[in-house]
């Protein structure tokens, strides 16, 4: 049985071949990534020691995306299901709307670190492209996204932040035009130009040292919580479950990490993926449907694919969502029985977020209304003392049209 040690940062829980629980992770690259991925692998080793450098980073964290963002009680909400207390991290208060702002802002500024002038990175729901644009901006780095065209379309709003912000968009054709030919593209893109650019993955993806970065930079989440919980109830209670939505998995990394030490039974660990189409066979949720191991974008992991091993098509509602892989941290998670993980329908997706923007004064985008319909699955049946807290980790604004189309109306 795979086990989490305790007092050891997960990020760090791997072997000398950058595996965890000696079977997910690793950096499966071409021979000429192995010299800029192990130059960035020392720089941040450095850089995560480095004081003044967490100093800059909090200081951009606090004055730049916003940090704490809030941590609300879902009066409403409660009342309508019993059970459980309901909670929300609003996570989509963050600048630009989402928590992809944090990685964002980490990978801005070890680029400036490195001395590059370009970044790149990959975009599915449009956040991560978007977060990568504004932080360009603002740290004066140019920037190029690529993006499924299949996303392009469905995410229109953030498309059009990204322009604003003067960053190129490279639509890419090929496959089923989301997110995971996003990333290969960008990794391809990478290979070529990285002497001159640096790459920002977009969640905790890749080859181990984009996991690192993007799982520390999110972490900031969960430390802002614990103080919360804290500050609200006079200690960390005695039973929480904490809700994430999962596509690659950086949000619920950086939602649960400060709480990695606690046991299960105080802290639950809930993973929701995309299940796709109610009457579909086709989902994007690799750990709730016991997918096999395999490697894509650099790193083991559970992952969608047919007999012959070859990744399959996916679908969700969730452009965010909708990718066949997952972070090898959460594999690491799920095989240690340290998390559960299940899945929501596209329907119970837009049903939850018709529920809570009908109750409460939260908007979320269709990644977190996922999680949204979890919690109210399990609300009822739990005990009034239990917390449930849901990180609503990006603003509903992007699926404004997607939502119009499926429900007759968008009320944020
Ligand atoms: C708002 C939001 N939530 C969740 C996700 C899923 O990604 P991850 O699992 O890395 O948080 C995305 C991805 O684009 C997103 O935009």
């Amino acid at each position: 049985m795979i086990k989490i040690k305790k007092n050891i940062p997960l990020i760090d829980q791997h072997d000398k071949n950058y595996m965890y629980g000696g079977k997910f992770g690793g950096n499966f690259i071409p021979e000429t990534l192995k010299k800029p991925v192990e130059d960035l692998t020392k720089l941040f080793q450095e850089l995560r020691r480095d004081r003044k450098f967490l100093n800059q980073r909090d200081y951009y964290f606090d004055n730049y995306v916003g940090a704490p963002t809030p941590f609300v009680k879902l009066q409403n909400l409660t009342r309508h299901l019993g059970g459980a207390q309901i909670w929300a991290k609003v996570v989509s208060d963050a600048n630009g709307g989402a928590h992809k702002i944090y990685n964002a802002t980490v990978h801005c500024l070890i680029a400036k670190k490195a001395g590059k002038k370009y970044i790149v990175g990959d975009t599915g729901a449009g956040y991560a492209g978007k977060m990568l644009s504004m932080a360009a901006k603002k740290f004066g780095l140019k920037c190029k996204i690529f993006m499924g065209a299949k996303d392009i379309k469905r995410q229109k709003p953030n498309v059009d932040a990204m322009r604003k912000n003067g960053a190129e968009i490279v639509p890419v054709y090929s496959g089923s035009q989301t997110l995971v030919e996003a990333v290969s593209e960008c990794m391809r893109y990478w290979v070529s130009n990285c002497d001159t650019t640096h790459m920002c993955v977009g969640s905790t993806v890749g080859p181990n040292i984009f996991i690192k970065i993007c799982a520390w930079s999110t972490a900031q989440i969960s430390r802002e919580l614990k103080i919360q919980l804290t500050n609200v109830f006079g200690k960390i209670p005695k039973k929480v479950k904490l809700i994430n939505c999962v596509g690659g998995g950086s949000s619920a990394m950086g939602f649960w990490n400060e709480f990695m030490d606690y046991t299960s039974k105080q802290i639950e660990f809930i993973g929701v993926e995309a299940g796709g189409p109610k009457n579909s066979k086709l989902h994007a949720a690799p750990l709730t449907n016991n997918s096999k191991v395999g490697i894509l974008h650099g790193a083991k992991q559970y992952v969608i694919q047919n007999k012959e091993g070859q990744i399959s098509e996916t679908e969700s509602i969730s452009a965010g969502l909708d990718y066949p892989g997952i972070s090898p941290l959460h594999c690491f998670l799920k095989d240690a029985k340290r998390a559960r993980y299940t899945s929501a329908t596209d329907e119970e997706a837009l049903q939850a977020f018709q529920l809570v923007t009908k109750l409460e004064d939260i908007s979320p985008s269709l990644e977190p209304s996922h999680a949204f319909a979890e919690a109210i699955k399990i609300a009822p049946r739990s005990s009034t003392e239990t917390i449930i807290i849901v990180n609503s980790c990006g603003d509903s604004l992007k699926d404004k049209f997607i939502i119009k189309k499926r429900l007759g109306s968008y009320i944020r």
